[in-house]
């Protein structure tokens, strides 16, 4: 069966749009009066009484001053008066929620990454209600203005557990120097993206995004009531500070102890160099930023011998790019189309300067969008990023003895597996059972977790419902 149109003015427009701004800022909230935010709702519906209007998936153009959507935690809709049972019919690791001890052991946020030592006192869950957020086009002073404004509306109904500004640095660079917003994938039925790097990928069920169409498994997932099914979506809201030092000085050791250059160290660990051309496309050298319709367009594993990389003797196995999406390489489970996310965070914190040393808090905050936090956000951070045993036995053209897959990776992902107290990281070369790898170890972690909220987006008719609860 068909899916039917999306109707992008029901769906917030931060799920399948980018909004491609410099500043944002995330207003993490606890409910205090219930009926006061339910008003509140109301008028972000409608963008009246001088508030801007919750941004859809419709393209305005000329772009607007501003963009703002607003999510719930499963504690919040609680406290707007959905009941127990509606609840229960909700994603299960939404209503655990991303501060459950179930949750922190499952996808890693252990150790230093543990809810207990997050900003905020986001580690107590049950404090977190609800999430809203404001990007801008232009300046600061945009920002804070419509901040001033809604802090007003909100006075005596929300407060402010924590508020974090994220800024884009040149470049879409992210704080290791690496070019981020490369990849995304293809929401079947979106609106069509005017800068995402194109592909010639899966393009990926609806339902995988948005509640209320068939998704990869020729499913729907779905909540009660049906008016917050159709449209929504949940997220991992995620506050990931980066210790830049750390990291460069990891680049350096192991460019010492292996003999490359630390560039390419650092291309390996990615997936792409740090200017965002592909191992895949660019094995040897950087080069020149490859033009937008290549950033993206490439394969794993080929039937071409020029141009197969089953082994990973171009971009490494466990490399962050591959582990989070395999593309066409063979995996246990489903395939990589089953497991996809959207992603829009961007940096927070200044820029690091190698020259002036300093312990600013930096990293990178934002959403990472899905239609079932268990099987996608939570299967990638708990299965792809840490562990090296879903890649499936694969030998590449020249046969066995050029080596097999699953020798070509080991240990945990650089940017957000655990990395302490056991790391590792394969350097894949030719040889039979993993005869001609270069294997690392011995690093920790430089990305530890400050924060988490997995939260629902509910459609603006969502939104129009809750306003009207009680
Ligand atoms: C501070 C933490 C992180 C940093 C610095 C980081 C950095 C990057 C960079 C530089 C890229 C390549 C640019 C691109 O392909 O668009 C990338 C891609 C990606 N990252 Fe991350 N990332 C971080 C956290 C995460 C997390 C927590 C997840 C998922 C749970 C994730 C999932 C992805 C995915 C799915 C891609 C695109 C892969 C593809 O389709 O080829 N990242 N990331």
């Amino acid at each position: 069966m068909a899916d039917p149109d999306i109707d992008f003015a029901d769906v917030q427009g931060t799920i399948l749009r980018g909004y491609r701004v410099d500043l944002a800022r995330h207003f993490v909230l606890g409910i205090s009066d219930p009926a006061g935010v339910r008003t509140l709702l109301a008028a972000l519906v409608d963008g009246s009484g001088g508030l801007p209007a919750v941004t859809t998936a419709l393209r305005v153009e000329p772009k607007p001053p501003c963009f703002l959507n607003v999510s719930f935690s499963c504690a919040g809709l609680a406290a707007l008066g959905l009941s127990a049972d509606q609840l229960k019919t909700f994603d299960p690791a939404f209503q655990r929620g991303a501060a459950s001890p179930v949750t922190a052991d499952s996808i890693g946020d252990t150790g230093s990454s543990a809810p207990q030592y997050w900003l905020g006192g986001l580690g107590d869950g049950a404090q977190v209600h609800m999430l809203l957020s404001v990007w801008v086009t232009e300046s600061r002073q945009v920002l804070d203005a419509v901040s001033a404004k809604l802090r007003a509306a909100w006075a005596g109904s929300l407060r402010e557990l924590y508020v974090q500004d994220a800024t884009a640095l040149p470049d879409n660079k992210v704080h290791f120097d690496y070019r981020d917003s490369i990849a995304q994938p293809n929401v079947k039925g979106a609106p069509d993206s005017k800068r995402m790097a194109p592909d010639d990928q899966e393009v990926v069920a609806t339902g995988e995004f948005l509640l209320g169409y068939a998704n990869q498994s020729n499913g729907v997932y779905s909540v009660t009531p049906a008016q917050l099914s159709t449209n929504s979506s949940y997220a991992a809201f995620r506050i990931l500070e980066q210790d830049v030092a750390a990291f460069n000085a990891m680049l350096q050791q192991y460019a010492a102890s292996t003999g490359l250059d630390p560039e390419l160290v650092a291309a390996k660990f990615c997936g792409r160099w740090r200017n965002g051309n592909p191992l895949e496309l660019a094995p040897e050298a950087q080069g020149p930023v490859l033009p937008d319709e290549q950033l993206n367009n490439f394969h794993y594993v080929t039937t071409d011998i020029a141009t197969d990389d089953t082994l990973g003797l171009k971009c490494p196995i466990g490399s962050h790019i591959r582990r989070n999406n395999p593309r066409d390489a063979k995996v246990n489970g489903t395939d990589a189309a089953h497991h996809r996310i959207v992603r829009r965070a961007m940096p927070y914190g200044p820029a690091y300067d190698a020259a002036k040393p300093d312990n600013i808090p930096r990293g990178l905050i934002g959403y990472f969008i899905n239609a079932n936090v268990a099987n996608q956000f939570e299967f990638l951070t708990s299965q792809w990023n840490n562990q090296a045993e879903f890649v499936k036995a694969a030998t590449g053209p020249g046969g066995s003895a050029d080596g097999n897959a699953v020798y070509n990776i080991s240990g945990q992902d650089i940017f957000s597996g655990v990395n302490d107290p056991v790391s590792s990281f394969t350097f894949a070369g030719k040889g039979a059972k993993g005869s001609g790898n270069t294997v690392i170890n011995g690093f920790g972690r430089t990305i530890v977790t400050r924060g988490s909220v997995y939260c629902f987006f509910p459609s603006i008719s969502g939104l129009r419902y809750l306003a009207g609860l009680g």
